[in-house]
């Protein structure tokens, strides 16, 4: 079989997990706390700030499209995930559905999603354990502060392309954040898995730190400041510094603080009711977060104008102080600290996941997936994830890693629609459990949407790094994967 005709049945993409029939205990409210979960992290409490100084007000904007964008491919994610219940996600669905070589790509594309998103969690975090070692600092608790070139990356995208200049005593490695993904690496590498009580008291403390930011803000809000509403315009425009301005540029950017729903259609054999309880988990999760993530940028719009708090690591933080409030700003840090390792946690272990699955295909070299017989984890494999992750988090600057994670994702979300599209004019009589209401407006919009955004919202830079990110997979496939995968072994 020619590799770009090669896909993989979906029977046969189930089959390896046909042993492991998983108890049906979940419900709705399960798979939302899962959603939630692994969904709100460095984007609302960071990247919120970043978003400002590229759309101003018009930034609620970035979140309402890409909230809509996201829950269409959430419903093709839940589509897929409960036909083809196996590891893998968006990887695994275009194999059986839009052959190898465009799953391998997609697969490559989840890499940015995963290891480079987590790098962006981690970076988020950093920022916010800056902010909580000063404090202690200043209240006489520690006696030392963190300095400024060891919490910062320096700018590695910027040197490359001659926008920065290498100055160390600015910025040099970004301490805090490689080191938060190396505790995080060596929790999986023991064997830690999200525990569901771990979790929901988790999504508590951000949920909570949130509400209580929207219950603070709110009586400050002035509608004076959210004029002018889109100081940047509508579109996306590149400036001098090679940001794209603008209310459909900074939803290139934001887009980050809505996935992560992918782990809760990972849940579909384990529900009770799927088709109810993944449309209410996945479709939930998503109204939920882009609520709650419209409520907190614009309180936070209206209690101070945009300038004040734009492109600062911890904008939210920066706002409760401005508003008096510096236990306030002290419980939000705390509960970011406490709460956003599990994003990372999530991501390293997707990741390792997606490795898994590729290497099961015979895509990767099955050595790097060796499950070790102690900890029952693959241990190798989550070390060298880990550590590329923690050397990224630790370089490069938030905007540049989280644009690329997005990039990726984007891509991801393309091939999953297009596998939808696919697969039900192919096998229009498969069974589903979930079907995607509308799918034939759903899909399609799925796909223009994300490739919109992904030509128009992203920066030119990003553009370029992810197309020679795809060029390293192919060049990959080609002289690898294309010869030792299970179906080239099979068909030869
Ligand atoms: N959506 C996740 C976050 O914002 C990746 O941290």
């Amino acid at each position: 079989m020619a590799f770009w005709n090669r896909t993989k049945p979906i029977d046969t993409a189930t089959q390896f997990e046909e042993h492991h029939q998983l108890k049906k205990t979940l419900s709705w409210p399960h798979l939302i706390a899962l959603g939630v979960g692994a969904i709100v992290g460095t984007g609302i409490y960071t990247l919120t700030g970043l978003a400002a100084g590229l759309a101003g007000p018009g930034m609620i904007w970035s979140f309402v499209i890409c909230g809509v964008l996201c829950a269409a491919a959430a419903l093709c994610y839940a589509e897929m995930a409960t036909m083809v219940p196996a590891a893998g996600s968006a990887y695994t669905f275009s194999y059986t559905a839009l052959g190898e070589l465009l799953a391998w790509i997609v697969g490559w594309a989840l890499v940015l999603e995963y290891a480079v998103g987590a790098s962006a969690v981690a970076v988020g975090w950093s920022n916010h354990a800056q902010e909580f070692v000063t404090w202690a600092h200043q209240s006489g608790w520690i006696g030392f502060d963190l300095p400024k070139n060891l919490t910062h990356g320096m700018d590695l995208k910027g040197m490359i392309t001659g926008k920065a200049v290498f100055d160390p005593s600015q910025a040099l490695l970004n301490v805090p954040a490689a080191f938060i993904v190396l505790v995080v690496t060596g929790l999986l590498a023991l064997g830690t898995r999200e525990s569901a009580t771990v979790n929901f008291i988790l999504v508590l403390v951000k949920l909570a730190a949130l509400v209580m930011f929207v219950v603070i803000a709110l009586p400050h809000f002035n509608a004076v400041n959210l004029h002018p509403a889109a100081p940047f315009g509508w579109g996306a425009t590149q400036h001098a510094d090679g940001k794209n301005y603008g209310v459909l540029g900074a939803a290139g950017l934001v887009f980050f603080a809505f996935y992560g729903f992918d782990a809760v259609s990972t849940a579909a054999e384990e529900t009770k009711n799927p088709k109810r309880d993944m449309t209410l988990g996945i479709v939930g999760s998503m109204i939920l977060c882009t609520a709650i993530y419209v409520a907190v940028a614009a309180c936070a719009l209206g209690a101070m104008y945009y300038t004040g708090w734009a492109n600062n690591g911890a904008p939210l933080v920066v706002v409760l102080k401005f508003l008096n409030q510096p236990e306030a700003a002290q419980w939000l840090t705390a509960a970011v600290m406490v709460a956003i390792p599990t994003v990372i946690l999530v991501l390293l272990y997707g990741q390792s996941r997606i490795f898994f699955a590729m290497a099961r295909d015979g895509l990767l070299p099955q050595a790097v997936a060796r499950v070790n017989p102690k900890t029952k984890t693959p241990v190798l494999m989550t070390l060298i994830v880990g550590s590329v992750v923690a050397l990224v988090a630790g370089l490069f600057k938030l905007d540049d890693i989280a644009e690329m994670a997005n990039a990726g994702t984007l891509l991801a979300f393309i091939g999953v629609a297009l596998s939808v599209i696919v697969l039900r004019l192919r096998q229009p009589n498969r069974e589903r459990i979930f079907k995607t209401p509308l799918w034939w407006l759903v899909a399609p919009f799925c796909v223009l949407g994300c490739a919109y955004l992904f030509g128009v919202g992203l920066t030119h830079d990003t553009k370029v790094l992810c197309l020679g990110w795809g060029v390293i997979g192919l060049v990959i496939y080609f002289l690898y994967g294309m010869h030792k995968s299970n179906l080239a072994r099979a068909g030869a």
